[in-house]
This record gives C-alpha cells, structure tokens and sequence, in this order.
C-alpha cells in the first residue's frame, strides 16, 4: 500500500472552499495543489485535488488570502474567468477551454483527506515559500468578475 499523508479534514475543505498546499512532485519542483470541494453525488470523492495553475496562463486558482473561488461546482480563474469543473477539472469556457486541471491523487476516508500520490512529496499547507511567482498581480482592472 502506498504511503500515505494526512492533509486535512473534509469538513474543513466544504467550510472553507477550497485548502492549498503545497508538495514536492517527481521532477523535484515544489507545486501548489488546491483540494475542493466535489458537489457531483456520483463522484468518487467529496473532495478533488488539483494543480493550482490555470491551463491558459500562469495564473493561481487559489491564491493567498483569498482561497479558490468555486462556485456552482466549477473553479473560477481569477484572470480571464474559466471555469474548472471541481470534480473532473474540465474546462469548457473561455480561454482555457478544452484543457484539463492536472490531478493530484489523493483518497478521503473517515472524513480526512490524505495524499496518496506516489510522484508527489506533501511540503507544507499554503503557497509556495518563494515568491519567485509569477503571476499573482490579481485579476485585470478591467476584470468585471464578481465574487
Ligand atoms: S489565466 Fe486562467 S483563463 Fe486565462
């Protein structure tokens, strides 16, 4: 059985919207993973686990002090406004269309959310230590996207 990490209650993820943290992957580059919350009663998992980069541009889904904006089921880019679905991390609008979150491993059992991911090294909760980053200047001015 695969080693496994205790990341963080799933109550905690559905009061929260979303919990980041921050892991180690195969490559040894230290990456984001954003779990939320997974609303669809045939899915697996009441929570799913994703890379916290959109698929259009280097931009976090969740940043600090903020959380992830999910709404209706979906994980709303702070940038240009697509849409991730929580449960598949599809996206099917804008300009990530057609573009898939990857996926992180990870299993909930008895209402706690472990890491499960054999390439993957949890670090630490929150964002990454170095601020080497990227995007982050937050949504446009011209943004009209409402939270
Ligand atoms: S950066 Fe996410 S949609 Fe453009």
């Amino acid at each position: 059985m695969a080693t496994r990490y205790r990341l963080t209650s799933v109550d905690t993820v559905l009061d929260d919207g979303s919990w980041l943290f921050t892991a180690r992957n195969g490559r040894g580059e230290d990456v984001e993973v954003v779990l939320v919350p997974c609303e669809d009663e045939n899915a697996d998992s009441d929570v799913e686990a994703w890379v916290n980069r959109c698929t259009h541009e280097n931009q976090r889904l969740s940043r600090e002090g903020v959380g992830a904006i999910v709404r209706d089921g979906g994980i709303v880019c702070p940038k240009h406004g697509s849409i991730f679905d929580s449960c598949s991390g599809y996206c099917a609008n804008g300009p990530a269309a057609e573009s898939t979150l990857p996926s992180v491993d990870i299993a909930v059992e008895n209402g706690q959310v472990y890491l499960t991911d054999e390439d993957v090294t949890y670090l630490h909760e929150g964002p990454r230590d170095d601020d080497e980053n990227e995007d982050d200047e937050g949504p446009s001015s011209t943004s009209h996207i409402r939270f």
